[in-house]
């Protein structure tokens, strides 16, 4: 109850309140913030009217506008998978040399592409492609099974080794286990591989390893070593390799090849996804 009792000092009316002579003094909350005060209680119950506001016992007050947020989300997937499908439509109907040339399209398929690649490849080829043992190095421009656009598509299509009819397939003769070559053979025709990669050899041995290469290698490797992409046989004439260089890793290979294999992604993977894969890849090395 405010009283017309002054206080002497500060000029303000006081309350009427009084402990122990200390008098309190009425100090009224400002008019701005009262009205703002009562503008956001009114703006509170229209609020509850119009957006879904109150829990009940079997769900909550829906309000007048109907908007949920499930509902704002599907509004907008149904936009992204509209456009989505927009792309789509171009990009498959685009020829794999068509998307390279096409900026739009070939930045569609990298981004895709290196999104899967993450996901599937990298685990076995390392990421961005850098490759590990026994898994090719995808990030540089040397190709066991070919570097085209189409040659990419197929080795990911069909994968390397597999059952699937159209795998890439492909082996190499086991020179030790089934005794073609003998030791000393296998350390000779090492020695010359490794001279053919311009390492440290022994060039006596290289020299035997020759005629050696020459009869039993040669047919898929090449006569130089460069390799041959329609077998799958590496090329060994540069530092690049899927195992390991040096003469005792050339040796265990020809001696008992490895032989690794890849699925088949065509049977896991859609054909729009496969296209942005080999578009990607592809990328990476530079491709041939
Ligand atoms: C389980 C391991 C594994 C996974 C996962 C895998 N790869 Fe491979 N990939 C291999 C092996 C092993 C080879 C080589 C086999 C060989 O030639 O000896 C290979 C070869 C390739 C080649 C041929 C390289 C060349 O030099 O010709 C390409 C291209 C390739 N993979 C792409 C992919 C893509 C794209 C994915 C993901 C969709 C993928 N790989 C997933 C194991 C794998
Ligand atoms: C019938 C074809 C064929 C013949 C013959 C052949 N190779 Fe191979 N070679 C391959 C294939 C296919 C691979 C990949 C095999 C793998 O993944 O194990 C390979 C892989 C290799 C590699 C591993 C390359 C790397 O990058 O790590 C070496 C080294 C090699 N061969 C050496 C030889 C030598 C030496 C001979 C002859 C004594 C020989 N090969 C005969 C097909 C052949």
């Amino acid at each position: 109850m405010a009283t017309t009792e002054k206080d002497a000092v500060t000029g303000r009316y006081t309350t009427g309140h009084e402990w122990d002579g200390i008098k309190e003094l009425n100090t009224p909350l400002p008019r701005w913030w009262v009205y703002v005060f009562y503008a956001t209680i009114v703006w509170s119950i229209g609020y509850w009217v119009v957006y879904p506001a109150w829990p009940s016992l079997t769900g909550y007050t829906k309000g007048l506008w109907n908007w949920s947020a499930r509902g704002d989300l599907v509004t907008e997937m149904a936009t992204v998978q509209a456009g989505k499908q927009v792309w789509n439509a171009r990009f498959d109907g685009a020829s794999l040399s068509d998307i390279v040339k096409d900026r739009e399209l070939l930045t569609y398929a990298i981004a895709g592409g290196r999104t899967v690649f993450a996901e599937n490849c990298a685990p076995c080829h390392g990421s961005g492609g850098a490759g590990a043992f026994g898994y090719p190095t995808l990030a540089d421009d040397e190709w066991i099974w070919g570097g085209t656009l189409d040659d990419i598509h197929q080795t990911i299509a069909y994968g390397v080794r597999n059952a699937n009819e159209e795998s890439r397939q492909g082996e190499m003769p086991r020179f030790g286990t089934d005794q073609i070559l003998d030791a000393q053979q296998i350390g000779a025709v090492a020695d010359y591989v490794v001279s053919l990669s311009k390492g440290a050899s022994d060039a006596a041995a290289a020299k035997a390893g020759e005629t050696l290469f020459a009869e039993n290698c040669s047919s898929c490797h090449g006569e130089r070593g460069e390799g041959m992409a329609a077998l799958g046989a590496p090329a060994l004439d540069n530092a690049i390799w899927l195992y390991k260089g040096g003469k005792d890793a050339i040796a265990a290979q020809i001696a008992n090849p490895r032989h690794g294999s890849m699925p088949a992604w065509s049977e896991r993977l859609d054909a729009t996804t496969i296209k942005q894969l080999a578009v990607y890849v592809h990328s990476l090395g530079g491709g041939k």
